[in-house]
């Protein structure tokens, strides 16, 4: 059955069977550049919350805020050559807790953003918020500097969930700041998180019902996860154990379901056609480049696909971005890399991709993964429609098995090589 669906694939067109995978061009070919969205990193947060592993750092003192803005802009301009003529799809604000900069400081950012690359007339422009940073005229500020989508990290609206969890504000701060950026932005995103310390199902099922009467138009739920660098990790709270867990897992999903949200992706939850257009595109395999403090970016160029890392310490960078070398690292992404990382983010959409997106995407033919896509069929856990890259059920429920199918195994491959940045030509 898995061969016939790889030769029905080599019918459509998806896939050359005879392709000399070593022997094929070892540079990626694309008709066109992927779409290119822009990601802006605010590192500082009021307090580290103890699960918490972004690039985020207690603000001691005042924001620097006129100054950091005013290095993002430089870090833009300093970037402008990698991108240059390509129109940006959407700017994803994040960090960190973006809602600790006022309403100018986004504004002379978003203002310098629109004068130094295109942005489309309908770009999606997101701003993370934490409600204990919240202030409606703060918000209403937001949208007149044109961020036209808010994602409010709410967590929970259990008190004794929140505590735990070391969130600076109440479940009414979390219930305002929802209420007034529903009447403010319209388009807004409710961040929950679940399988909490001390939770049971119906403290998660009410959690849910909670989120879902706000009537917004995408939630995020994730599993709390114990990350390795974090406060939890160290000492780890009371967690649900594994049955308890998968319960909460149950019902958070059903109850979702049942209210109209597709589960487009692993974590995320969207009424039909509002589904965060920005990550969307990471997970199709989009470019996007990352300005900020330890902002990672992916570009992809005639013959090359590049990563790149920003110096993470806020201090750090801000002294590199005025050195003119805010990239800490660069480096090529591999043949091999590019087939495992398109299917690390493609996977985990629950529509998949259309098959023809691989080489859209990589640059390279389908045939580089043959062999594991083959294994993953035949294991059930990819759809063996031709058309599609799709997992099944089965493959959502073993994600990470069915990802590391893809991982690079071919002998000899030459795995991406970090090129510290002051080497480079
Ligand atoms: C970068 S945070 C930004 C939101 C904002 N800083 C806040 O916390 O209100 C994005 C989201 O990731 C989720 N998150 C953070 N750490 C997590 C962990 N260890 N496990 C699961 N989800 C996590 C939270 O839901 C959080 O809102
Ligand atoms: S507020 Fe958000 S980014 Fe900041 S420490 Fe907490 S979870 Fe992390």
């Amino acid at each position: 059955m898995a061969r016939d669906v790889i030769l029905a694939r080599a019918a459509t067109g998806t896939l050359a069977p005879n392709i000399d995978i070593d022997a094929s061009i070892g540079q990626p070919q694309f008709a066109a550049l992927p779409p290119l969205s822009l990601y802006v990193h605010l590192p500082w947060c009021v307090r580290k919350c103890p699960y918490c592993d972004f690039n985020s750092h207690e603000v001691r003192g005042e924001v620097p805020q006129a100054e950091y803005v005013a290095a993002l802009l430089t870090d833009l301009e300093l970037a402008l050559p990698r991108i240059w003529g390509r129109k940006v799809h959407t700017v994803f604000i994040g960090g960190g807790t973006p809602s600790l900069f006022d309403a100018a400081a986004i504004d002379a950012l978003l203002a310098g953003i629109r004068a130094r690359v295109p942005l489309l007339p309908d770009a999606e422009v997101t701003l993370e918020a934490n409600p204990g940073t919240f202030e409606r005229q703060r918000f209403a500020g937001y949208y007149a500097a044109g961020v036209n989508r808010l994602s409010l990290g709410v967590q929970s609206f259990a008190p004794k969930q929140l505590a735990a969890l070391g969130r600076i504000h109440d479940a009414d701060e979390a219930r305002r700041a929802a209420e007034a950026a529903l009447m403010i932005f319209g388009n807004v995103n409710l961040d929950l998180m679940y399988a909490l310390p001390g939770q049971d199902v119906d403290a998660a099922r009410a959690d849910a019902a909670e989120a879902i009467a706000f009537g917004t138009p995408h939630l995020s739920f994730y599993q709390l996860t114990l990350e390795p660098n974090t406060l939890f990790h160290r000492h780890p709270p009371a967690m649900p154990d594994e049955d308890t867990a998968a319960d909460i897992d149950d019902a958070v999903h059903d109850a979702l379901a049942h209210a109209g949200y597709v589960r487009y992706e692993t974590s995320a939850f969207a009424r039909p056609g509002r589904e965060c257009r920005h990550n969307l595109n990471y997970w199709r395999f989009g470019d996007y480049l990352g300005i900020g403090a330890g902002a990672h970016s992916k570009i992809s160029a005639p013959g090359r696909i590049e990563r790149e890392l920003r110096y993470k310490q806020p201090r750090q960078y801000l002294a590199q971005v005025a050195a003119g070398a805010p990239v800490q690292e660069r480096h090529e992404v591999t043949r091999d890399d590019a087939g495992f990382e398109f299917m690390l983010n493609a996977l985990r959409l629950t529509a998949g991709v259309p098959t023809t997106l691989f080489a859209e995407r990589t640059g390279f033919p389908l045939a580089l993964i043959a062999r594991p896509l083959d294994e993953a069929v035949r294991r059930g856990l990819i759809d063996p429609d031709p058309q599609w890259l799709r997992p099944t059920p089965l493959g959502q429920r073993f994600l990470t098995d069915l990802q590391a199918l893809f991982l690079p195994t071919v002998r000899g491959a030459r795995r991406g090589q970090t090129i510290p940045i002051h080497a480079q030509p």
